[in-house]
C-alpha cells in the first residue's frame, strides 16, 4: 500500500514542514505507513488565518444559492468517491469498513441538508410599532472560522462545521488530528475540487496541539479569527473556551461524554443488550457518544449482565476490513491512555466480556479474534460491574472498549446517577413505559436522549451537542448550527419622512378597563 505525502494547504498552495514530519500509521497493521505528514507551526496557522481573512469578503459576495450549489456538487463528488474515502478512513484509524461507509454518508447527508439552505438562509420581516417603518433581520456570516477536530470521526464531524460555515459565507482554517491526516487531506481535496472553492476559502493546517493553540492565540490577537469550532477533550475545550472568551467570542465546543444508559424493569432486555453492545463497543468505544455506564434496575441487573457479558464475549473483534464489531484503537496515544483507564479497575469490581483484559496478543488471546492481533493495537472488550460514584471508572470518560455497570432502585436515583459525572452529551433509556421515558427525559441533563436506542448514532439533522463537561451549550447540525456561523443583524427602515422615536411616538389605544359583563 502506498504512503501519501500530506502537507498544509494555504491559499491553494502546499506548504513546507517548519515543525518536522509525522508518520500516520494504520492501527490495525502498524508497519503500514499511511501518510508522511509535513507539520506546520504557530506562524503557519497565522498565515492560514490571514489567507482566509483575505478571501472572506469575496466568498460572502458569492450569492448564497450559488454557494448552496457548490455544496450540492460537493455532495455528489463525495458520493462518487464514497468507497475510496471510506477505505482510507478504515486504513488510517481502524474503524470497521461498514462504519466508515456510514461516516462518509454523514458528510453526504450534511451536504444534502445544507444545499437547500443556500436558497433559504431566511431573515424575517417584522412589524414596527410605528407607521411607515419596517423592521428586518438578516443573517450575516461571522467571518473566518477556525475548526479543530479529533480523528475518531475524521471526515463526518469536520463536515458538520465546514459545510454550514462555507454555506453561510465564512472562510475556514481547519486543523485536523495528526493521526488522521491522510483522510483529512482527501476530504480537503474533495471539498476544494467538488466545491470549486476559490483559493483561501478553505485552508488546512496540519500541526500538533501546542503549535495550533499558540497559532490560534496569535491569530485571535491579530483579529484574524471570528469563530472557533472544537471537537475533542473537555480539558482542551475548557482552554479554548477560556482563550476565545478573552477575545469576547464563544466557541462551538463538542467535548467528551460519560453517557449513561438506563435499563428499567420495563425494558426489552435483548434490545437493551444489543444497544449496549453497539453503544459501548462499536468504534472500540471511541465515540464521544459511546456508552459509559449501564444503570440497571436492581431487579433486572443479573439477567441483563449475564446476557450482556455473553453477547460481548461472542462479538467479533479484529481486522476492520472484515465484518467485526470493532477494530483497533485509533492510534498509539489512545491505546496508552486506555491502559491507564484499565488501571482504575479495582478488586471491588467484577470484570466480564472477554477471555482477558488489556491488549490482545498471542499470549493474551481473545476467542474468535479475526486476523492477527499482534499486527495492531487491539484491546479486549471490558465490562466492569459494580462501579459507583467516587470510582474513577464511574466518574471519568474512559475512551475505549470499557463499559461500567451499576444498579438503581428508584427513577430519581437513576437520574441522579446519570447526571453525577457532570458530563451531559448523550444518554439512553430502555423501557416500554412512556411515563418512565418522559420522566427520565425531564431529569437527565444530557443534550441528547435515545429511547430504546444506542447512546451513539445521532442523525445528522438534529441538534448535536452537550452540557456541563460535554460543552458550553452550543449545538451543531440541522438548522440549529446556523446560529454558530451567522450573526443576526437587525435593520429598521423609516420611510415616514420624519424622526419617529421608538417607545415615545407610539399611538396608544385606550381600553375601557372598568368594563364588566352584566
Ligand atoms: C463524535 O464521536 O465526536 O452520534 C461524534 C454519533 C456520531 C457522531 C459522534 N454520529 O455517534
Amino acid at each position: 500500500m502506498s504512503t501519501r505525502t500530506v502537507s498544509s494547504v494555504i491559499g491553494g498552495a502546499q506548504t513546507g514542514a517548519p515543525a518536522g514530519r509525522f508518520k500516520s500509521t494504520n492501527p490495525a497493521r502498524l508497519d503500514d505507513v499511511v501518510a508522511e505528514v509535513a507539520l506546520g507551526d504557530a506562524a503557519q496557522f497565522v498565515v492560514a488565518a490571514r489567507s482566509a481573512r483575505e478571501a472572506q469578503q469575496a466568498w460572502a459576495d458569492v450569492p448564497a444559492p450559488v454557494r448552496g450549489r457548490a455544496i450540492a456538487n460537493l455532495g455528489r463528488l463525495i458520493e462518487d468517491n464514497k468507497e475510496a474515502l471510506s477505505a482510507l478512513v478504515t486504513r488510517e484509524i481502524g474503524k470497521p469498513y461498514a462504519e466508515s461507509l456510514g461516516e462518509v454518508q454523514e458528510i453526504i447527508d450534511t451536504c444534502d441538508f445544507f444545499l437547500g439552505e443556500g436558497r433559504r438562509l431566511y431573515g424575517q420581516t417584522v412589524p414596527s410599532e410605528m407607521p411607515d417603518k419596517q423592521l428586518f433581520t438578516f443573517r450575516n456570516p461571522v467571518g473566518v472560522v477556525a475548526v479543530i477536530t479529533a480523528g475518531n470521526f475524521p471526515v463526518a464531524v469536520p463536515s458538520w462545521y465546514i459545510v454550514p460555515a462555507l454555506l453561510c459565507g465564512n472562510t475556514v482554517v481547519w486543523k485536523p488530528a495528526e493521526y488522521s491526516a491522510a483522510a483529512s487531506a482527501a476530504f480537503h481535496e474533495l471539498f476544494c475540487r467538488g466545491g470549486g472553492l476559490p483559493d483561501g476559502v478553505f485552508n488546512v493546517v496540519h500541526a500538533d496541539g501546542p503549535a495550533t493553540f499558540a497559532g490560534l492565540e496569535q491569530a485571535l490577537d491579530a483579529g484574524l479569527i471570528d469563530k472557533v469550532g472544537f471537537t475533542g477533550s473537555s480539558e482542551v475545550g475548557a482552554r479554548i473556551g477560556e482563550l476565545t472568551g478573552r477575545h469576547l467570542q464563544s466557541a462551538c465546543l463538542e467535548l467528551g461524554g460519560k453517557n449513561p444508559m438506563v435499563v428499567t424493569p420495563h425494558a426489552d432486555l435483548d434490545l437493551a443488550v444489543e444497544g449496549a453492545l453497539f453503544a459501548g463497543f462499536g468504534t472500540a468505544g471511541q465515540r464521544c457518544t459511546s456508552l459509559g455506564t449501564v444503570i440497571c434496575h436492581e431487579s433486572v441487573h443479573d439477567e441483563f449482565l449475564s446476557r450482556f457479558a455473553a453477547a460481548t464475549a461472542a462479538a467479533k473483534v479484529g481486522d476492520p476490513a472484515q465484518d467485526v464489531l470493532y477494530g483497533p484503537m485509533l492510534d498509539a496515544k489512545f491505546a496508552e491512555r486506555f491502559e491507564k483507564f484499565l488501571g482504575w479497575v479495582s478488586p471491588r469490581h467484577t470484570v466480564l466480556g472477554s477471555t482477558g483484559t488489556g491488549r490482545i496478543t498471542a499470549a493474551n488471546p481473545r476467542d474468535g479474534f479475526v486476523g492477527d492481533p499482534e499486527a495492531g493495537l487491539f484491546y479486549h472488550p471490558t465490562i466492569v460491574d459494580g462501579v459507583r460514584p467516587g470510582d474513577e471508572i464511574f466518574d471519568q470518560e474512559t475512551f475505549g472498549p470499557l463499559v461500567g455497570v451499576t444498579t438503581y432502585q428508584t427513577m430519581d436515583e437513576a437520574i441522579e446517577l446519570s447526571n453525577a459525572p457532570g458530563y451531559g452529551l448523550s444518554s439512553a433509556i430502555y423501557t416500554n413505559d412512556a411515563r418512565e421515558a418522559f420522566r427520565y427525559r425531564r431529569g437527565v441533563t444530557a443534550g441528547m436522549l435515545s429511547v430504546n436506542n444506542s447512546t451513539s448514532g445521532a442523525e445528522a439533522h438534529l441538534p448535536f451537542g452537550g452540557n456541563g463537561k460535554s460543552g458550553n451549550g452550543s449545538r451543531q447540525s440541522g438548522l440549529w448550527v446556523l446560529d454558530q456561523f451567522t450573526r443576526w443583524q437587525s435593520v429598521n427602515w423609516d420611510y415616514s419622512g420624519k424622526l419617529q422615536k421608538a417607545q415615545m411616538d407610539v399611538v396608544e389605544l385606550t381600553p375601557d378597563s372598568g368594563f364588566r359583563l352584566a
